[in-house]
């Protein structure tokens, strides 16, 4: 069996990282994302947003991964020894998927863990604060290498692909309010495929999954992993 998983904020939330949107505490109720993650912030007021993403940035090294991540490497190393395979696309910036061991990950939002060269679009290993005054070896601005709003995310291709060649669609911990990837469950309909949500509630195309599970991704992940091992 071939598996799509979409990932978004709610995986990664009981690792502390938090969420931008739901119940509770939120990042997008804190903050204004369009001063904080748009490219025309970045030229307004490049300190504020380096504050903003050097403050996630160390959250993030300081974080571990949770059940749920290491439930989806167990899923890709289970899937392997059958012959199929597991992608998980994630909306996220943080690496914790890779750190739980899952190898087949793709970044479609970026990566927090890199700087891209604004001048020459080289990217870099970055785990530090990122200043006004951080720069490329071509002497260009560096920026954190995400995917701000009005920036069109990575991988898509790659992304399609994998949807194509998958048996069973599932969203773990998003709300499905950002394009394009809250229309993946539409497209994955449109081609046939069985599609499952797990998150903590019912996101904002909940309607369009056949299966739907909900409860804190530490404890519904890794249940429903071992009932496809199970299959
Ligand atoms: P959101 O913050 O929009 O949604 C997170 C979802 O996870 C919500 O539906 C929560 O109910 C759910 N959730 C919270 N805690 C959970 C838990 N412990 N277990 C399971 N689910 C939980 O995050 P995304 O959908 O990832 O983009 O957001 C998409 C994009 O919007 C992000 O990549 C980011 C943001 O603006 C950019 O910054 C460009």
């Amino acid at each position: 069996m071939n598996i799509f998983v979409l990932t978004g904020a709610g995986v990664s939330a009981e690792s502390g990282l938090g969420v931008f949107r739901g119940q509770g505490a939120a990042l997008w109720k804190l903050y204004d994302p369009m001063q904080l993650a748009t490219p025309e912030a970045f030229a307004l007021d490049p300190r504020l947003v380096h504050e903003f993403y050097n403050a996630r940035r160390r959250n993030l090294i300081a974080a571990s991964p949770n059940a749920a991540h290491v439930a989806l490497a167990r899923l890709e190393a289970g899937l392997a020894q059958r012959g199929g395979a597991l992608t998980v696309v994630t909306q996220n910036i943080d690496d914790l998927h890779e750190r739980a061991g899952s190898t087949s990950v793709i970044h479609m939002h970026g990566e927090l863990l890199k700087a891209r060269c604004a001048s020459c679009g080289a990217v870099s290993d970055c785990r530090d604060d990122l200043a006004v005054d951080s720069r490329c070896g071509c002497a260009g601005a560096l920026r954190p290498h995400v995917v701000w709003f009005g920036e069109t995310p990575l991988f898509m291709d790659e992304i399609y692909a994998a949807l194509e060649a998958a048996d069973l669609f599932v969203a773990i911990g998003t709300s499905g309010a950002v394009y394009p990837a809250a229309g993946f469950v539409r497209t994955a309909r449109a081609m046939g495929l069985r599609c499952c949500e797990l998150n903590l509630e019912p996101s904002d195309n909940a309607d369009e999954f056949d299966d739907r599970r909900y409860g804190p991704a530490s404890e519904i992940v890794p249940s429903w992993v071992e009932e496809i091992l199970a299959l």
